[in-house]
């Protein structure tokens, strides 16, 4: 076995594969990027955790061979938890929160309605929230669409876009629009009210909240947002590594990559709906948001290492905070100024680990 210097351990997601998880590609790179710094890196699974033995049997890449050998290692000191499905393994991620020598480098949100509950008793914060409730029956849909016409419904768990829907009901039209839980484009039209909440009741049994429908695109009609990745840096700092724009088809209303969403700069983007003036402001008000959300956001839910703002618009220039993802995706960094960004935003996990590692081992007395 190994002897323990300290190493960072991604607990990462099964899949049927070799090697048997998911984003293997971004652990390869965080193993590199770990080596060139000095950070071991390793990979493990959560049925890989001995409780007994105290002992993690994971996976640690060799660059030579190109290939990932299987490992028994000692507990890691810092955990990066990139796990979904997390139900089936409460008892080893329990345990392992419990130790008290192994930090984690990042917490999760549980769901929309808890993240919004605790954002809403942020003054500043408040500002940016479209009103939003847990869909607990059906007269909570039928309250929000008396006082405003238009609302949104979706899964309170993170979803890349799936199962969004703008319901509408008024003098003439009772509608249903949006995408369903396999992502496709809908539109189903009603004869009545009564109709259309009678379909939503039917809908498959998810917890869903419902929030005023934004119009949140551009002149043309898509669908856009602006995705804001804010992350800790070597000094344990939050910055944003950057923000990107990201559109949908016009016929949607996402506008989530994997909805067949685009990413672009946010600029000229902006410059084509609001007058200079509007857009520095639209701008300041999205930076103040990054700056003030995340330590607010750890405050509540433990530490975070990085976090993805999903920030949308309104035809008035109106900022409003849409969705705050504890597990972000980077591809919107991809192909946008010249993927600088994107590099960035991969290595910032391995920064943090470092940063917490000293910290850690200042605090053991190991280091002067
Ligand atoms: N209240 C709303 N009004 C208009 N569009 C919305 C609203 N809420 C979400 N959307 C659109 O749907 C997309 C997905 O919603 P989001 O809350 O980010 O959920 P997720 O990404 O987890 O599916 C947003 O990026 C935005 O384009
Ligand atoms: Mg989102």
């Amino acid at each position: 076995m190994e002897k323990s210097l300290g190493y960072l351990g991604i607990l990462a997601t099964p899949k049927q594969s070799n090697p048997p998880f998911s984003r293997e590609a971004f652990y390869r790179f965080l193993s590199k990027e770990g080596m060139k710094t000095g950070l071991p890196v390793y990979v493990f699974l959560p049925e890989g955790v001995d409780i007994q033995k105290k002992t993690v049997t994971g996976y640690r890449y060799l660059p030579q061979q190109g290939s990932w050998e299987l490992k028994k290692f000692p507990l890691p000191s810092i955990v990066y938890d990139c796990l979904w499905g997390r139900r089936k393994y409460r008892t080893q991620l329990k345990w392992l929160k419990a130790q008290a020598n192994v930090t984690f480098l990042n917490h999760f949100l549980r769901n929309k309605i808890t993240t919004y509950k605790s954002l809403v008793q942020d003054e500043v914060l408040a500002s940016f929230l479209p009103p939003t409730k847990q869909v607990t029956s059906m007269n909570v849909i039928k309250e929000m669409l008396q006082v405003h016409g238009e609302v949104v419904i979706k899964p309170i768990q993170s979803t890349s876009g799936k199962g969004v829907m703008k319901i509408t009901s008024n003098q003439t039209t009772h509608q249903a629009e949006g995408r369903d839980l396999k992502n496709n484009i809908f539109r189903k039209r009603f004869e009545n009210k009564e109709a259309l909440l009678k379909w939503i009741g039917n809908l498959p049994r998810v917890k869903r909240l419902v929030q005023p429908y934004l119009d949140l695109s551009s002149p043309e009609g898509s669908p856009f947002d602006i995705r804001v990745l804010v992350q800790k840096d070597s000094k344990g700092e939050w910055v944003e590594t950057g923000r990107a724009l990201r559109s949908g088809t016009t016929s949607g209303l996402t506008s989530n990559l994997c909805g067949g969403g685009r990413a672009t700069t946010v600029a000229p983007f902006l410059e084509s709906m609001f007058n200079e003036e509007q857009r520095m402001e639209i701008e300041r008000q999205i930076s103040a948001i990054g700056e003030k959300l995340p330590s607010y956001i750890e405050s509540k839910h433990g530490r975070m290492v990085e976090l993805g703002l999903d920030i949308g618009v309104d035809r008035k220039g109106k900022v409003w905070i849409i969705e705050v993802n504890s597990r972000p995706g980077r591809n919107s960094f991809k192909r946008i100024e010249n993927g600088t960004k994107y590099k960035t935003a991969l290595s910032s996990p391995i920064k943090y680990a470092h940063y917490l590692l000293e910290k850690k081992q200042k605090a053991d007395g190991q280091v002067p």
